[in-house]
Order: structure tokens, then C-alpha cells, then sequence
């Protein structure tokens, strides 16, 4: 059998080695994280960029198993932030020198929808004179909406796949044709058509996934040649179709563990993307998100919602940060990244080498 030391010398991974990369204990992990780390400081070095998260909207038309803010959970109190307040949020950021916006939101298809987000674009680039690199993740939109977002000043767009084996896929997400695997797929080539910076990403710890699974998500984005990454481990929620299967999820630190290790890989297989180090780590341990900038991440994103609307947005259960306001959030990840040894590189936007270059 191949070693974990030959594997990390290997040019190009195959299924088997990330495999066994997946499952490596002792001291093959430490070889991996040690080889992640070099990497990391050849092509990134150890600057963190920031984007001050928005979390528009909760509402959504889709009914993911996985997700608190499905169409069918009657418990949430839908909001949408008004255009002041996100403005608002806008201008903290730009205050504070982060350098990106993230405007995130659950999945809607309409016509004022489209017309809000364009309009919200239009602010940033207005508030922030054309410095704030602006990151969408607002789901499945036609090629026409993706066009009209990037010519209203979006740089980049995340839409995660979730799981790229379309049986798992199934598992996740009912069969219809508003939860179609081949379209989602399609609307991540359409976005790399219309010159976003792309990214995608999967939950990490499903409950009916396997190694394999997850071995093959990495290897489907090296494939799509993604600009950046946000992934995490699931964390079950209760109000959702998939919580009947708690019994599956690996246990806590099993799913920090793999995260951690699938930021690593991802991050030796490509080396100049972005991975963001996401909030979902931060929910099932305690310094979640400095372990994933440890482990290679390099994008951090402060949350900047209006405190108010925090407890409505959430996607999973005991997500951090529910009752803080934007200032303590931004105190919060300043240290959190000193203590990972980062340094934030303020005023700039950060954007994906990998697209750059
Ligand atoms: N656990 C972890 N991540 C989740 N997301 C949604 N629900 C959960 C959950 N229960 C992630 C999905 C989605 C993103 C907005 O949040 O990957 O794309």
C-alpha cells in the first residue's frame, strides 16, 4: 500500500490516495496538516481576508431536508432587511475595512427579488466607491439573472452543490424539478460563462455519506476548476426531514475532523483557491474556525446581519453568534485570527488567485 508520506509527494491525487488521506490517524494526519501548511504559505502566505456576511433574507422556495429555513418550517418568521438597513451593514463594513461583502439569502426566483439584489449591488459599489469585492450566494438563478447581478458589480458567487453524488444528492433534497441536481450543476457552469469567481462546496458528516463520497466532492471540484470553497460539517436541525436520521451523523469531533482534513486536501489539490473557513466548524467546537485557517482556509466572513434578525436565520441548530451585534462579531474574529497566527489584510478584496491568474 501506498504511504501517506508518498501520497503528499504525489503530483495529482487520485480517488484512492484522498482516501486515504481521509482516513489517516496519528502521525500521517500530521504529515497531511504539515504538507497543508506549506502549501498554504507558498501560494497564500498567512493573510486572512475578510467579508462582512449579510444574511438578507430567510426567505426560501425550496424545502432542502437538511435546512432550518425551508419553505415548509411554519415556526420561522420570514424577514427581509430593508434596503437602509442593509446599507447599513454595507457601510460597517466598509468602515472597518473589510475588504468584501457576502450577500447571502434562501433560494428565490422573481423578478423583485432580482431587482433588490441589483439594487443592493448598486449601494455597495456606491457606498464603497468600487473597492468592496462582492461575493452572492442567492441559489439557482437563470443565466439572464447571473448576468444582470454580475453587470450590476457581483465579483464572485458561492452555490454550494452539497454533495456531488447525485444519489446522496437525492437523500438531501426531495426529486423535483425544483431540487434537480443536473440544474444546479448547470447553474454553476453559467456562472463560470458569465466570469464570476466561483465557488462551491459540501457539507462534511452526512448522514448516509462515506468516505468515498467525500473523496469524490474533492475531486468534482478540482474538476469544475472552482475558485473558491466554503464547506463544513452538517449539523442536524431539528424541524428538518433529515433529523430523523440524527442516529447516522458521525459524532462531533469525527466531523471536525474530517472538515479539517478535507480543508487540507482541498487546499494541496488547489492550491491558490479561496476556502473559507465557515461558521459550521465554529458550531461544534470551540475555536472551530481557527483550526480550519490552521488547516488551510484563508477567508473569514464576520457576520454584519442586523442582531435582530440573527435568530430567524438559522439554518442549523446552536449556530454561533445569534446574539451579537456587528461590533463583537468583528472583535471576535480579530482574535480568533491572531490566535490561529493570521494576520487580516484589511482594505482588500481578496480575490481568488486561482481566478487571477
Ligand atoms: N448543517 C450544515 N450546513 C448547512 N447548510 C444548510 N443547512 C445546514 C446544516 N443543517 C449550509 C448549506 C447551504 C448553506 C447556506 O448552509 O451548505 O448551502
Amino acid at each position: 500500500m501506498t504511504t501517506v508520506y508518498q501520497i503528499l509527494s504525489e503530483e495529482r491525487f487520485d480517488k484512492e490516495s484522498i482516501v486515504t488521506l481521509l482516513k489517516s490517524e496519528g502521525n500521517d494526519k500530521e504529515l497531511l496538516f504539515v504538507k497543508a501548511a506549506e502549501v498554504k504559505h507558498e501560494y497564500i502566505g498567512n493573510m486572512v481576508h475578510l467579508r462582512g456576511l449579510i444574511e438578507l433574507t430567510n426567505q426560501c422556495s425550496k424545502n432542502c431536508f437538511y435546512c432550518g429555513i425551508g419553505a415548509s418550517n411554519k415556526k420561522l418568521q420570514r424577514f427581509m432587511i430593508s434596503l437602509p438597513e442593509v446599507e447599513e451593514a454595507i457601510q460597517f463594513s466598509y468602515n472597518n475595512n473589510y475588504g468584501s461583502i457576502v450577500i447571502q439569502t434562501g433560494e428565490i426566483q422573481s423578478e423583485s427579488f432580482t431587482q433588490a439584489i441589483e439594487d443592493i449591488l448598486f449601494s455597495i459599489t456606491k457606498i464603497g466607491n468600487g473597492k468592496l469585492g462582492v461575493t452572492l450566494s442567492c441559489g439557482e438563478q437563470s443565466i439572464r439573472t447571473y448576468r444582470r447581478w454580475k453587470a450590476a458589480g457581483a465579483h464572485r458567487y458561492l452555490l454550494r452543490i452539497e454533495s456531488s453524488n447525485k444519489e446522496l444528492y437525492y437523500k438531501l433534497h426531495p426529486n423535483n424539478k425544483k431540487h434537480n441536481y443536473d440544474i444546479r450543476l448547470e447553474a454553476l457552469k453559467n456562472l463560470q460563462k458569465c466570469g464570476y469567481q466561483t465557488g462551491t462546496g459540501v457539507m462534511i458528516g452526512l448522514p448516509f455519506q462515506t468516505i468515498e463520497n467525500l473523496a469524490d466532492d474533492l475531486l468534482f471540484m478540482r474538476d469544475l476548476n472552482i475558485d473558491m470553497c466554503g464547506m463544513g460539517p452538517y449539523i442536524e436541525h431539528v424541524d428538518t426531514e433529515l433529523y430523523k436520521y440524527k442516529d447516522l451523523v458521525p459524532t462531533k469531533e469525527a466531523r471536525v475532523d474530517l472538515s479539517l482534513k478535507m480543508i487540507a486536501i482541498l487546499r494541496i489539490m488547489m492550491k491558490d483557491i479561496n476556502i473559507a473557513a465557515t461558521t459550521a466548524m465554529q458550531t461544534l467546537v470551540d475555536g472551530g474556525r481557527e483550526m480550519a485557517l490552521v488547516a488551510g482556509a484563508n477567508i473569514l466572513m464576520p457576520n454584519t446581519t442586523p442582531g435582530l434578525y440573527r435568530e430567524q436565520y438559522a439554518l442549523y441548530n446552536d449556530k454561533p453568534g445569534i446574539n451579537e451585534e456587528a461590533e463583537d462579531s468583528k472583535q471576535s474574529i480579530e482574535k480568533l485570527i491572531y490566535r490561529a497566527g493570521c494576520v487580516i489584510a484589511y482594505g482588500e478584496m481578496g480575490n481568488s488567485r486561482h481566478f487571477l491568474l
